[in-house]
Order: C-alpha cells, then sequence, then structure tokens
C-alpha cells in the first residue's frame, strides 16, 4: 500500500468533445490536478477558450479534479494576459510544426521575446515543448541554446522544459535557478530501439522521439534525484486509425497506467520514498502551487492492461501492471 498526497500530472493531452468524455476521467481518477495542453483544433488562445474548455474538462470528469489550464503561445498583450493570469498556470509554446496542431506557433524564436518579456513581468511560466528544425533525433538539442538564451535573457521568467528526453536537456537544469523540466513515463522506460528496434511499434511513437539508453538512464536519475524535475505524463490519445496508419501521428496514451506504471518503476529502482516528490512535492515547488488536499492510493494488486479504451490503444496494453490505484 501507498499514498500519494496531491499526485499532479503536469502535462496532460485531453482533447475535446467525444476524445474528451472518454479519456479525461482517467486523468481525473488518478490525479488531483493537471496541467492541460492547448494544442486543440483551433488552439486555446484567448482567455474566453481557456474558460470554455475548462468548463468542459469540469463537466468531463467531475469537481474533484482541478485542470489547471494553459494558453497557446502567440503574440499576447499585457492587457490579455494580465486578464488571463488568475485562470492559468502558463504559456505552452510549440515551435511551428513540430508536434500536433502545432502549426500556428511561432517559427522565428526571436519573434517569442516582446512576449516573453510580459510574462516574465507577470509572472506568468513558460512551457515549452523543446525541439528545433533539423535531424529527428538531434530535435531537442538543436532546440537547448533557445532554452539557454531565454533562461539568461529572462532571469526572472521561470521555464519549463516540456518531456526533457536527453541527458543534455536534463545537464541545463544545474545552469539556471529558472529552469525546469518534465518528465514523461514512457520517456523513463521506453529507448528509440522499443519504437524501431524491431517491429515497428505505431503506439510507442511520440515527440520528442524516445532517445538512446544513456539519455534514459540521466532522465531516470533526475526523476529519483533532481529537485527541479517532475512528471508529466504527455498522455496524447489519438485513435486507432490515426496510430495504425501509413502516417502514423505522434502520442501516446499514457494516462490509465501513469501512476501504476511509475510506482512499479520507482519499485524496481528501490526509491518507491522518492514517488510522491517525483509526482507532486516538487511540481508544487516549481510553480508555487498549494498542494490540493487529495489522497490516492495505491495497491500492490497485479492487473492486466486492457488492450483497448474505446478508440485508443493505452500504453503498456496487454501487459502485466504490479500496483493499480485502489477504489
Ligand atoms: C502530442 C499530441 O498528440 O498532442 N504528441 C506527442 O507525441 N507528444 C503533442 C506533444 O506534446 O508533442
Ligand atoms: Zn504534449
Amino acid at each position: 500500500m501507498l499514498n500519494v498526497h496531491s499526485p499532479l500530472d503536469m502535462h496532460v493531452h485531453l482533447r475535446q468533445g467525444d476524445m474528451l468524455n472518454l479519456v479525461a476521467p482517467y486523468t481525473a481518477r488518478d490525479f488531483a490536478a493537471a496541467v492541460v495542453m492547448p494544442n486543440l483544433t483551433p488552439p486555446v488562445t484567448s482567455l474566453a477558450q481557456v474558460l470554455d474548455y475548462r468548463q468542459a474538462i469540469l463537466r468531463a470528469v467531475g469537481e474533484s479534479f482541478t485542470p489547471l489550464m494553459t494558453l497557446f503561445f502567440r503574440a499576447y498583450s499585457r492587457a490579455e494576459l494580465l486578464e488571463a493570469r488568475p485562470h492559468i498556470i502558463g504559456v505552452k509554446l510549440y515551435p511551428a510544426g513540430m508536434t500536433t496542431n502545432s502549426e500556428d506557433g511561432p517559427a522565428d524564436m526571436d519573434e517569442a521575446r516582446a512576449t516573453l518579456a510580459i510574462m516574465e513581468e507577470l509572472g506568468i511560466p513558460l512551457l515549452v515543448h523543446g525541439e528545433g528544425c533539423g535531424f529527428v533525433m538531434d530535435r531537442e538539442a538543436l532546440f537547448l541554446p533557445v532554452v539557454e538564451d531565454w533562461a539568461r535573457s529572462f532571469p526572472r521568467l521561470r521555464i519549463v522544459l516540456e518531456h526533457v528526453t536527453t541527458r543534455a536537456g536534463v545537464e541545463l537544469l544545474d545552469r539556471f535557478d529558472n529552469l525546469f523540466a518534465t518528465i514523461t513515463l514512457h520517456h523513463l522506460l521506453i529507448t528509440l530501439d522499443d519504437v524501431l528496434g524491431g517491429l515497428m511499434r505505431p503506439h510507442l511513437f511520440c515527440k520528442p522521439v524516445a532517445k538512446r539508453p544513456e539519455d534514459r538512464d540521466a532522465l531516470r536519475r533526475a526523476a529519483l534525484n533532481h529537485p527541479k524535475a517532475f512528471f508529466g505524463s504527455d498522455t496524447a490519445p489519438h485513435p486507432l486509425e490515426a496510430k495504425e496508419a501509413s502516417g502514423c501521428a505522434a502520442g501516446i496514451f499514457s494516462a490509465p497506467v501513469a501512476l501504476p506504471a511509475l510506482a512499479g518503476l520507482f519499485e524496481e529502482l528501490g526509491a518507491l520514498d522518492r514517488l510522491q516528490a517525483f509526482v507532486s512535492d516538487r511540481a508544487c515547488a516549481a510553480y508555487g502551487l498549494t498542494p490540493i488536499p487529495r489522497q490516492v492510493r495505491l495497491e500492490r494488486r497485479a492487473w492486466i492492461v486492457p488492450e483497448r479504451i474505446g478508440c485508443v490503444t493505452p500504453y503498456l496494453a496487454g501487459q502485466t501492471l504490479a500496483w493499480q490505484v485502489a477504489g
């Protein structure tokens, strides 16, 4: 038995419409709150959209769950951000074309600076999909100089490097006090070999792509030990026909297994006592959040992950997990 206080998933895609109603209850079941990504169609670029989307989420899951909302990065005025500030946890920046529904993001990172300066002044964190144009395995590394430049130029802007996948990305955390990172479950478990080394596994295909064993090891060390690294699943469901297609959509639907699989991994690493820090405490410290008074209980009782949840194949489908969320 293991109690987690105020478990937080600091990066989720809850989608819209029927998909929202299908997937959001899994996040709400296991987490007190989650940071909700704004890459909808159309993207969430106004306070009115934030409030509508928040209502849609609460209708899908009920009130015991707190959606922490984000705006999709564009050039915002100070007045817009001032008005939105009480309703958002941050602004998410997607470099144009780097992942699902990112086409409306900035193509030139210098164009972002004016809005970043306003965010710094208003104390609004930046969440960033840290990939630049280039060879797919190098995209995170290619973007790190931009992160460095922003972290240095805007020392009071809190920057979260979302779903960090490389050792170099993790190492950057030690160079800037204002830089933080989320780490996914799947990047703690797989490397590119699992995706492409044998049969090609579309349900393990995501952005950023899983990297090398030494990167995964660095992510594991950070998940266990780094005070500025915390959990963000990047659960990103796509319908089966979009995944098992000649052009496979990027994204892994991990919400139904996130907390149990993390418990299994931390147990394997002899670090179950550090799960609480990874899935809640460090995120609260980074964002200045007050923990939400909700406790989730994990039981060491085996279960088999279903092959299908509605039209979506969950991460670890068909596998037996040692832990499950009680009740
Ligand atoms: C995400 C999605 O499908 O929205 N896909 C993914 O592979 N992670 C977008 C993202 O976070 O990159
Ligand atoms: Zn994401």
